[in-house]
């Protein structure tokens, strides 16, 4: 029973003095039907390409301890500062829903010692929900899917361009045509070190000036500096020195051979000399896949990623260099839906039986049935209606053929097959049904294609 409100909540919805209607949280989504369909095509289609690199499925749970996001996205990093969602369990044990996937697959590896008992490097993908408690927006949610992978334990620059290859193909594929591969390096340790001096130097007398964010990352991790999106801290933000003159030798070098490795594969980028990402266990290569609206407009990074030396070291297992990114579900499927509605799939049947009175509706759902085990999506209309209300329900979920079930063809066992798209209607042998149905969707699609 609810408990009886004495007075109207803010956002009532209230029908009756006991009876509420719930809406889903701010920032989250319901999906269905067709929205839904092209959501699960996407993430099929991802799968499908990250097979081919040697990548196998990871499953870890959505929440963990609060200290291994504190610990491993970074003190300073807007995640854990503003975004995250934690909570105390019934134990009394802190826990935070995890708002990326790369923290928790890595604590999996070292948990599990995967490193030691498997061939280097390891290489995971994943699906699921993360959570971040931002401002929703276009593009931006509270809960939202990211799908990504995980290169673990190789040193080695042809790791960093095959993942970031990777998902350029992989974005590609679902039909990106014009991304925009934002790239930058943030050097080793030693020319971090030597970098956060010489900013810590340049913001020193103008930081009074900058907004809040800037002013705390200045104290915890001024690099992020250079992520601000204030406009007026952007003009200020231009003229800061740049990673690129504090690289050492090796991390100068690293960098050069990932750039030219992805020259000779023609894939283009633009280099970034303010990317630093937002999370703090990045070293050398980050990079961003952006794609702009019609009218030019962002909705965020599709997708991104970067190489990572101490993250394994950090939750205590042994250094492995490892390289990974990931894509917004959402954020994808947006897209899709902006630029290239043609594209989506429409929910459909091959088959919808039309029965004609109540003694034909169970041998109308014993042939479905058989329909169904021989692969072809079949429904029917389980009670009785008229042939025009059935005929209807068949257009709407957009069933490719109509296969109508009289008495006198439950007899004869021929059964007249409808296209409705074409409206041909022709005469079909109980025996040949499967044959037929397979030409006509199977092979004749194809054709078609
Ligand atoms: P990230 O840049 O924080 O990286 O998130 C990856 C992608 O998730 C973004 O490019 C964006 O498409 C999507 N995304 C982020 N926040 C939201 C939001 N509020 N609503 C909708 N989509 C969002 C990571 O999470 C790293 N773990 C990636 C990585 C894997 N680095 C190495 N390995």
């Amino acid at each position: 029973m609810v408990p009886r409100l004495k007075r109207p909540l803010k956002v009532p919805f209230l029908l009756k003095e006991d009876f509420m209607v719930y809406q889903n949280q701010r920032g989250t989504y319901d999906a269905f039907d067709e929205e839904a369909l092209n959501i699960e095509n996407v993430v099929e289609t991802l799968k499908d390409i990250v097979k081919f690199y040697g990548y196998n499925p990871i499953h870890t749970p959505l929440y963990e301890q609060t200290e291994l996001f504190a610990r491993t996205s970074g003190e300073s990093s807007d995640i854990v500062t503003k975004e995250m969602f934690t909570f105390i369990d019934k134990g009394g044990r802190n826990i935070t829903l995890r708002p990326e996937v790369t923290a928790g697959v890595i604590r999996a590896i070292v948990n599990n010692k995967l490193y030691a008992t498997k061939d280097l490097p390891l290489k995971y993908y994943y699906y699921g929900p993360t959570f971040r408690y931002e401002r929703p927006s276009k593009g931006r949610y509270r809960q939202f899917n990211q799908f990504g992978v995980e290169c673990v334990g190789v040193n080695s620059y042809l790791s960093d361009v095959e993942t970031i290859s990777l998902g350029f193909n992989a974005l590609q594929t679902l039909g990106f045509e014009n991304i925009v591969l934002k790239i930058n390096t943030l050097g080793d340790e030693e020319s971090r070190k030597n970098y956060q001096v010489a900013l810590r130097e340049f913001f020193k007398d103008k930081i009074q000036n900058m907004c809040d964010d800037c002013k705390r990352r200045y104290e915890t991790n001024v690099l992020r500096i250079l992520d601000c999106k204030d406009p007026e801290d952007q003009e200020i933000i231009k003229d800061a020195p740049k990673m690129k003159d504090y690289l050492n030798e090796n991390s100068k070098e690293y960098f050069t051979k990932v750039i030219s490795l992805l020259d000779e594969q023609q894939i283009p980028y633009e280099i970034d000399d303010n990317l630093v990402r937002g999370l703090d266990y990045y070293s050398h290569v980050v990079f961003e896949y952006h794609y702009y609206l019609k009218d030019g407009t962002s909705i965020g990074a599709i997708g991104a990623g970067g190489h990572y030396d101490n993250l394994v070291s950090e939750i205590g297992g042994p250094a492995l260099s490892s390289v990974g990114f990931a894509i917004g579900i959402e954020r994808v499927n947006t897209l899709l839906k902006e630029l290239m509605p043609e594209s989506l799939e429409k929910t459909s049947l091959d088959v919808y039986i039309i029965h004609m009175g109540e003694e034909t509706l169970q041998t109308s759902f014993i042939l479905m049935q058989e329909l169904r085990n021989n692969c072809f999506k079949v429904d029917m209309c389980l009670e009785n209606k008229s042939l025009g209300q059935q005929f209807k329900i068949a257009n709407r979920k957009n069933a490719k053929f109509a296969l109508i079930i009289g008495e006198n063809e439950m007899k004869s066992y021929v059964y007249p097959v409808k296209n409705l798209k074409t409206t041909v209607q022709e005469e079909v042998d109980y025996h040949d049904l499967i044959d037929y149905l397979t030409n006509k969707i199977v092979f004749e699609e194809e054709e078609e294609c």
